[in-house]
């Protein structure tokens, strides 16, 4: 029956084309951020979740599985990748534990008006050389008991586990320094290849962090126009492969790597990349709108990079500036959102790529802020004694954010009076604008004048209480109903 052999041979071609269209669907189109929300005051859940709807922003990922962020999530759409902080990865290896932390922080959200949890992130670059080992031996049974937990409770098959690796993980050889010599670091390749055959038997992902601008901070002759995306005058030759900006050569280098394990067709996320906006003389609102102007269009024409042309699922970093950051990394690791600490927009930007003005990114609504009054050195203030200055400064800047005072960020111009001036507010700010935190051996005074200068903004500080997002949500509930009762 020649006639029905044809037929079902072109049955099966169909649905093999049709297997390949329906694996390129898994990932839904669209750009995702990075949620972080290390701030001495944060936007409420709610309106952070309502600032992503209203900039058409569908998928997000977090750093922890915080109640109250899950909570404000619930019922949306929005894809959510959930994390386990690195600290954890240590109980995470016993399976007991894996499974009551997917009980607690995914399963407890499936249900129809949940949380769309897409994926579970097992630490957070745990092979960072800074971390010394600690999370080298951790880190793979932490994701094989996270990814078994998840399909032990049914939902494998819809979330999967992967690990956030910065780009530290991989490299070429000095001696052949192109992207299709890319490797594993040797001291980390036993566990790479664990974590890699075992995303591939489980269809996840491997996620990777891509940070051109560090490239550029760490090294001052590195040629700061492959940093962006507008072309250089002399691209990088790997055989006849141009390569005109550190992105796609710091991508196809992993897609190198994972060849050389055989996996070269393995699924890669971006999990993080972006530009900060202050703290470094690199991180300023010019070059990261250079950044995104180049990045945004590339990935809305789905463009891809030469080994990986195509779609590539990526998340921003940041969402929002985090002031309680560590600045171990620099100055600039307080500055990465693409919105300010209040949610206004640091610069205008339509992040679907199409550059339509009337898609520009919009700020959060109804955002409340402090009364406006500032905190500043005092005009009679008795200067006699500058070690008591640069003492209250230092006891000011260890509790507040200063890194916009550094060398090359937006307040470095400012003169010793502009600089305490600009400490004691950051202080008196993160204090809520608690009279008692103006003061500082009596060289402080409240103004309601605004004291900021030029491009250096003294800020006032957002009045949203955060002791209140710390109540168990339950708590919260049963307090607010008592209040209607009463
Ligand atoms: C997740 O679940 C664990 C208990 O297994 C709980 O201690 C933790 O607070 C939850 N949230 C996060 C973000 O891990
Ligand atoms: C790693 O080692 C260095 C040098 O010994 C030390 O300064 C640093 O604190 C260590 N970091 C961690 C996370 O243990
Ligand atoms: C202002 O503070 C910054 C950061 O602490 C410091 O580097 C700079 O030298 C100070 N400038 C003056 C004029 O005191
Ligand atoms: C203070 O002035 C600066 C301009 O120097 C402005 O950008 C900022 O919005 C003002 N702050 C407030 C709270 O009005």
């Amino acid at each position: 029956m020649p006639r029905f052999k044809f037929l079902s041979y072109l049955l099966m071609l169909l649905s093999l084309l049709l297997l390949d269209y329906g694996s390129s669907l898994l990932y839904v189109e669209g750009l995702g951020v990075n949620w972080g929300t290390m701030a001495t005051h944060e936007l409420p859940p709610k309106s952070v979740v309502k600032l992503l709807q209203d900039n058409g922003i569908s998928k997000v990922k977090l750093f922890d599985a915080d109640e109250s962020t899950m909570t404000a999530l619930a019922g949306t759409d929005i894809e959510v990748m959930v994390a386990i902080p690195n600290d954890l990865l240590l109980p995470i290896n016993d399976f007991d534990r894996a499974k009551e932390w997917v009980r607690n922080n995914v399963t407890r959200y499936s249900f129809n008006g949940g949380v769309n949890i897409k994926y579970v992130a097992v630490g957070n670059e745990p092979f960072l050389e800074s971390y010394n080992g600690t999370f080298i031996g951790l880190t793979f049974p932490a994701l094989r008991n996270i990814q078994n937990a998840l399909n032990d409770a049914g939902v494998g098959s819809s979330i999967k586990a992967t690990v956030p690796l910065n780009a530290d993980v991989y490299f070429s050889p000095p001696e052949n320094s192109v992207p299709s010599a890319g490797q594993f670091r040797g001291d980390i390749l036993d566990h790479m290849t664990q974590i890699v055959q075992f995303l591939h038997q489980n269809s996840a992902p491997f996620t990777v962090n891509i940070y051109p601008f560090l490239s550029l901070y760490a090294d001052e002759h590195f040629p700061v126009d492959f940093a962006f995306f507008d072309g250089v005058p002399q691209p990088i030759m790997d055989g006849n492969t141009p390569y005109t900006n550190v992105f796609d050569a710091n991508f196809d280098t992993l897609v190198s790597a994972l060849k050389t394990l055989g996996f070269g067709d393995m699924p890669i996320l971006v999990g993080e990349v972006g530009w900060p906006t202050d703290g470094d003389r690199n991180a300023n609102i010019g070059y990261a709108h250079r950044f995104y102007n180049g990045l945004l269009p590339r990935l809305a024409q789905n463009k891809g990079t030469p080994l990986r042309p195509g779609y590539i699922e990526v998340y921003l970093f940041g969402l929002i500036d985090e002031d309680a950051k560590s600045v171990d990394p620099g100055n600039f690791e307080r500055h990465w959102g693409i919105f300010r600490y209040d949610g206004k927009p640091k610069f205008p930007m339509d992040i679907s790529g199409r550059n339509q003005p009337n898609k520009f990114l919009v700020a959060a609504k109804n955002v409340q802020y402090l009364p406006k009054t500032w905190c500043a050195l005092r005009s009679d203030a008795d200067l006699s004694d500058p070690q008591k200055l640069a003492d209250n400064i230092d006891y000011a800047c260890s509790y507040a954010d200063c890194t916009a005072l550094g060398y090359g960020a937006s307040c470095s111009g400012l003169d010793t009076a502009g600089n305490a001036s600009y400490a004691f507010n950051a202080y008196f700010q993160a204090q809520n604008q608690d009279p008692r935190s103006c003061n500082f051996q009596g060289l402080a005074g409240i103004t309601n004048q605004n004291i900021s200068r030029g491009s250096c903004d003294f800020i006032i500080q957002m009045g949203t209480s955060s002791s209140w997002r710390l109540l168990p949500f339950s708590l919260a509930f049963l307090m607010s109903t008592m209040v209607l009762l009463l």
